[in-house]
């Protein structure tokens, strides 16, 4: 996730192609696409804007690459991205390529900017609106159908799993958990650049979907709100709460941001 790490950031237009991702490529006949890397994640994974076909016939995506597959995967977010594909925006998935621990994610281009580019960050007032607004459109889905869980629970569990810690995760969470307010389709990695804006700054999509699933959606709200403040810092987030419409309730974002520290 885009938690502030001295790793994640914009990386340099310099960075190797990774040789899994060139070989990946090339097996798809994009061996010759120009690649300009747009992103380094905290875990060391890189993403890439894919451009080949020329100026008649442009083919324009993006390829994720994740050294270890171990965790949190590039296939558990293919398997998101095709469940959520016709109901809310987000990219469609072209192809997904894994190779012992490594995966290749491939989707195409969506055009717009995260809310964290320079155009955006100029303009706070613009994109705390989307984000609000795009949230706000994903919480509005019908989570009825959806197979995925991101629940107090399954979170916790899959963190007792993952972590090794010597401590429970659970253990650092206060012993009551706000009641449920609503259950609804959580983007379940909640922060600006996880989120793309059109040219008129309006909502455009959301990116960044291997948590995707089904829980109260103050653990959306609790981090989203969070992660204003490292991306959006000194300027007044009631416009994101404005545009979402809701007013912020202090005990369930305190619980969802523990929980997301402690998980
Ligand atoms: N299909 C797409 N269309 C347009 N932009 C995209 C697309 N996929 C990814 N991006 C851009 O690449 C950036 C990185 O993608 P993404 O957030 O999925 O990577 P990540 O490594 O999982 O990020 P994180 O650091 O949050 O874990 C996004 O913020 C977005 O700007
Ligand atoms: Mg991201």
């Amino acid at each position: 996730m885009s938690l502030p790490s001295a790793l994640a950031g914009t990386p340099s237009a310099e960075t190797p192609v990774p040789a899994f991702l060139q070989r990946s490529l090339q097996a798809l006949g994009l061996g010759a696409a120009q690649l300009r890397p747009v992103w380094r994640n905290g875990a060391g994974g890189l993403t890439f804007s894919v451009a080949s076909g020329g100026a008649a016939a442009p083919i324009e995506l993006y390829a994720k690459w994740n050294p270890d597959g171990a965790g949190e995967s590039l296939t558990q977010e293919a398997e998101r991205l095709r469940w959520i594909h016709g109901r809310h925006p987000a990219p469609a998935v072209v192809d997904l390529i894994v190779e012992g621990p490594e995966e290749v994610l491939l989707t195409r281009a969506l055009p717009g900017e995260s809310a964290v580019s320079p155009r955006w960050k100029a303009d706070p007032d613009l994109a705390l609106r989307a984000l609000g607004n795009g949230l706000r459109r994903l919480h509005d889905l019908e989570p009825q159908d959806c197979p995925f869980d991101w629940g107090v629970e399954h979170r916790l569990r899959a963190a007792e799993r993952t972590s090794g810690r010597t401590s429970s995760p659970a253990a650092q969470l206060p012993e009551d958990a706000p009641s449920l307010d609503r259950l609804v389709l959580c983007q379940g990695d909640p922060c600006a650049p996880n989120t793309l804006l059109a040219a008129d700054g309006s909502f455009l999509a959301h990116v960044d979907l291997a948590r995707l699933g089904v829980a109260d959606r103050w653990a959306d709200l609790a981090v989203m709100s969070m992660s204003l403040a490292w991306n959006f810092s000194g300027y007044d987030e009631a416009v994101f709460w404005d545009a979402y419409g809701i007013e912020p309730e202090a005990h369930r974002i305190d619980y969802y941001r523990r929980l997301w520290d402690a998980t």
